[in-house]
């Protein structure tokens, strides 16, 4: 396929719009911005950007087109000022989302006959400027293919499937397990600040127990793959025990206990039902 050279649009210019932008232009390819305020798009004209008058009219200019915009509610209020027929054009949407919204957002973009690929961007407006992100895209493989020299000017630029939810599938699981991990650690750094406790030496033992985290997931996504949960170092029952310990630790703390009475609940009512001599990884059982 022959490689495209021609304008690109980004519609919003905040932190991920602005390093998408100067990205491309630093690539050598043509950008046509638009953005709701003219601050930031002066400094892009500056630096070789074209400033479009309306959404509309930056969205004729480029493809693809990007919306790097806060949410999936505001890139459907764009895509509805835009009245041309895009049929063969591809609309790249560059925001966080639920897999739902993404699914409304590409069914405005199939209106105006545009191909829909939604984005999740697990990386930093910095990554994205230096080419070293990685960002998730789903939806039309035929837009990607178009696009791929575009997308992986931006760093590497992985398909998770056709459908136009998975990016933000992908994205939100991935996003719940580093506010999961993050806020668990804080959790624990927190008290032991609070008892007063050597935290060198408690962030130490910390880093460890996440790496013992990370060095099981083969074992651990094989058995929520296979449906079977062995007890490994403890069981159900004595899980049940160590968390609702942990729910009374937690109790009164500025960040709560992090969901962990619900986890207690299920806990509770697997043991209840005879699965308390499985491993913790029964609490995924479909
Ligand atoms: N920044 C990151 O590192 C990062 C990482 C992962 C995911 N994300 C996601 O990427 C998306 C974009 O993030 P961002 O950091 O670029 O956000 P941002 O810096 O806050 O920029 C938001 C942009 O949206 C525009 N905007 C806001 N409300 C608007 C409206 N009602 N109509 C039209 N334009 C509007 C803003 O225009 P004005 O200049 O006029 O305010 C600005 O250009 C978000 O969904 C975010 O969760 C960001």
């Amino acid at each position: 396929m022959a490689e495209r050279t021609g304008p690109v649009a980004v519609i919003g210019t905040g932190s991920i719009g602005r390093a998408v932008t100067r990205r491309l232009l630093d690539a050598g390819r043509p950008v046509v911005v638009w953005n709701r305020s003219p601050d930031p798009v002066a400094e892009l004209v500056r630096r070789g950007a074209r400033s479009a008058g309306s959404v509309a009219e930056a969205v004729a200019a480029g493809d693809p087109a990007f919306f790097a915009l806060p949410d999936p509610t505001v890139v459907r209020d764009c895509l509805r000022r835009v009245r041309e027929d895009l049929a063969g054009r591809t609309v790249v949407v560059l925001c966080t989302g639920t897999p739902s919204e993404a699914r409304l957002t590409a069914e405005h973009a199939a209106a105006l006959g545009a191909r829909c690929l939604q984005a999740g961007i697990q990386a930093s407006a910095a990554q994205i400027f230096a080419g070293a992100a990685t960002l998730l895209y789903s939806g039309s493989a035929a837009g990607l293919g178009e696009h791929r020299t575009v997308l992986e000017a931006l760093g590497r630029a992985r398909f998770v499937g056709e459908t136009a939810e998975a990016a933000a599938l992908w994205d939100l699981a991935l996003f719940g397990l580093w506010y999961d991990a993050q806020l668990g650690l804080l959790r624990a750094l927190a008290a032991a600040r609070d008892a007063g406790v050597d935290l060198d030496a408690f962030a130490e033992t910390a880093q460890a127990q996440l790496g013992h985290v990370v060095s099981g997931v083969p074992a651990t996504l094989r058995e929520v793959r296979t449906g079977e949960h062995p007890p490994g170092p403890a069981d159900l029952g004595q899980h049940l025990e160590v968390v609702r310990r942990l729910v009374a630790f937690r109790t009164g703390t500025v960040l709560g206990d992090g969901g962990l009475a619900d986890v207690a609940a299920l806990l509770a009512d697997l043991v209840q039902r005879g699965h308390g001599s499985e491993g913790i990884t029964a609490t995924t059982a479909r």
